[in-house]
């Protein structure tokens, strides 16, 4: 090799190292740099590790407990639990960063449903998992969500909750395991898992801090009511749990039926007869009557507005909008602006002067709606309209009269 060609070697070396170096500094880290592993710290880090199938059943999926468990499998099916792994606003997330494991661990709460062991992180980061292929893992345990066995089973053993009973497979009564604490495993975490990534969900909390969990009412009362019939086919008729698991009641498909529950009780303020030339004072109030929790509680971007139209043989004069819920800001970092959720039986008050010179063929509406986010957000994940983001829970139309 001449030295003109030997320089010219180094030259290419050299424009590949420097190239590689910033491929990797662009990644944030140097190929010198030695990734630190850090153990996990919350409760929801960890899983439920992967599950044999207990003696007596042929396997681990809801569609097969369902054999047996008719109607629990029925009412499971359209429950929101159901639907947390074929969300379609869930799945936009997860499209953005196969690496973001720890959606997983409350949305497939069983090893069995994940591709992936994952037991620590890189350099504290969410985004770096440590991790082994699942040699066990199930691809149609995981399309179901959280499952039957996500609350029902623990070393290997199906958890019920009554003595005294005939099964197909071996139960381990633990009432412990099966109570309100099991809900607020997933129903109650926050932290700031990176800058602009933050995980908050109160509704636990908010239920302990408030007047339910001293009158006894838990999670349970009140979204698994109870009903008397046979569990299974061919057992007795005895007390037992509904698994609708009613929230917001906001369908996660266009069209699809979602079991609702409404935790605000509304009233109208103010009369529509009035005397003319003075102005009319109209609101209402809204009560969060039934709800455990705040009302709208844990996903920070759930709210509602309450809507006042001010019309004119059925046209809008005038509107006005109020909103409960909470505010974020969400870039550069996650912080929490403002926060005016309905407490339990906590009431508040929407009230609206209107000076009126044309006094003929006037009606007032009042239209409260709920929402899982705004149409913003919608926009933003790039969600189908086959996702919709809100209902409308309470609506009147009342005329305006004049004495
Ligand atoms: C071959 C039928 C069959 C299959 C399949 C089956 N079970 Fe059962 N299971 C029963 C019967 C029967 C009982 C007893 C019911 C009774 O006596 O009230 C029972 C009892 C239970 C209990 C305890 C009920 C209580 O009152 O405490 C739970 C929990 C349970 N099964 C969950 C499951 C889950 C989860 C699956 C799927 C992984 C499953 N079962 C699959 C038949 C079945
Ligand atoms: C393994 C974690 C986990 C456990 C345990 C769990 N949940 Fe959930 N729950 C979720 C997730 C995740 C969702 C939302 C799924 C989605 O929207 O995609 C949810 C949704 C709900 C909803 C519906 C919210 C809505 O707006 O429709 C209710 C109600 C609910 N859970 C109540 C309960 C109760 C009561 C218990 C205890 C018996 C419980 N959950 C146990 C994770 C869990
Ligand atoms: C006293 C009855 C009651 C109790 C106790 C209760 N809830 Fe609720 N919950 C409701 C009602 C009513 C709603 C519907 C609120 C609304 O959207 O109007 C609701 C809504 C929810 C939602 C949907 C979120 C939303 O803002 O729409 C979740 C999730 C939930 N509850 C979880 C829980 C968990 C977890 C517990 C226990 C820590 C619990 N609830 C205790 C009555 C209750
Ligand atoms: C989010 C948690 C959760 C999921 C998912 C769930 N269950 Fe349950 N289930 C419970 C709780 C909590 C109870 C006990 C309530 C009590 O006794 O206070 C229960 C009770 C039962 C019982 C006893 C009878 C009754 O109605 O109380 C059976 C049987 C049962 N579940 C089967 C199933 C099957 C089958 C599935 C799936 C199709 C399923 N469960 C899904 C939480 C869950
Ligand atoms: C600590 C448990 C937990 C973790 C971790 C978690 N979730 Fe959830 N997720 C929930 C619960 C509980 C709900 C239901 C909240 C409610 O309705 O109040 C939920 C609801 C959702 C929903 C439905 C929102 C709606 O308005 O209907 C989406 C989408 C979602 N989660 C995405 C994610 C993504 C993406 C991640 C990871 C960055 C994640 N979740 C991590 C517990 C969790």
């Amino acid at each position: 090799m001449n030295l003109k060609r030997l320089s010219n070697f180094f030259f290419l070396a050299l424009v590949l190292l420097l190239g590689t170096f910033l491929v990797f500094r662009n990644q944030g880290h140097s190929p010198f740099h030695r990734k630190e592993v850090t153990p996990f710290t919350h409760a929801w880090d960890s899983i439920i590790p992967n599950q044999d199938i207990p003696k007596g059943l042929s396997s681990l999926r809801a569609k097969d407990c369902g054999h047996c468990h008719t109607e629990i499998y029925q009412e499971w099916k359209i429950s929101t639990h159901a639907h947390a792994w074929t969300d379609e606003q869930y799945q936009a997330e997860l499209a953005k960063n196969k690496n973001l494991f720890i959606c997983k661990n409350c949305h497939l709460p069983v090893q069995n449903q994940q591709q992936y062991i994952t037991t620590a992180i890189y350099d504290h980061d969410y985004f770096q998992p440590v991790r082994t292929k699942n040699p066990r893992f199930d691809p149609s345990l995981q399309h179901e969500g959280i499952t039957c066995i996500a609350c029902h089973i623990k070393e290997n053993t199906i958890i019920g909750s009554h003595d005294n009973i005939q099964a197909s497979h071996p139960v381990k009564i633990d009432t412990d395991y099966l109570s309100e604490k099991l809900c607020i495993a997933c129903h109650d975490a926050h932290d700031d898992l990176a800058e602009d990534l933050v995980c908050t969900f109160e509704t636990g909390k908010e239920w302990s801090q408030g007047p339910y969990s001293q009158k006894g009412k838990n999670c349970i009362s009140c979204h698994m009511p109870e009903v008397d019939r046979p569990s299974a086919t061919g057992a007795i008729s005895r007390k037992g749990h509904r698994h609708y698991f009613p929230g917001s009641g906001i369908p996660k498909v266009k069209g699809e039926k979602a079991f609702v529950l409404n935790g605000l009780e509304f009233a109208i303020i103010g009369d529509t007869l009035h005397p003319t030339n003075a102005p009319i004072h109209l609101g209402l109030r809204a009560t969060n009557q039934h709800a455990g929790h705040k009302v709208p509680t844990g996903d920070p971007e759930r709210h509602f507005l309450i809507q006042f139209d001010l019309l004119k043989n059925g046209e809008p004069l005038q509107s006005d909008t109020f909103r409960i819920g909470e505010k974020w800001q969400w870039w550069p970092t996650a912080k929490k602006l403002s926060d005016n959720n309905l407490a339990p039986l906590e009431s508040r008050f929407f009230e609206k002067d209107y000076n009126l010179k044309d006094t003929s063929n006037l009606s007032w509406k009042v239209t409260v709606s709920k929402h899982r986010m705004t149409q913003e957000m919608h926009d933003y994940h790039q969600l189908s309209d086959q996702y919709p983001t809100s209902i409308i829970v309470f609506q009147r139309e009342l005329p305006i009269r004049f004495k």
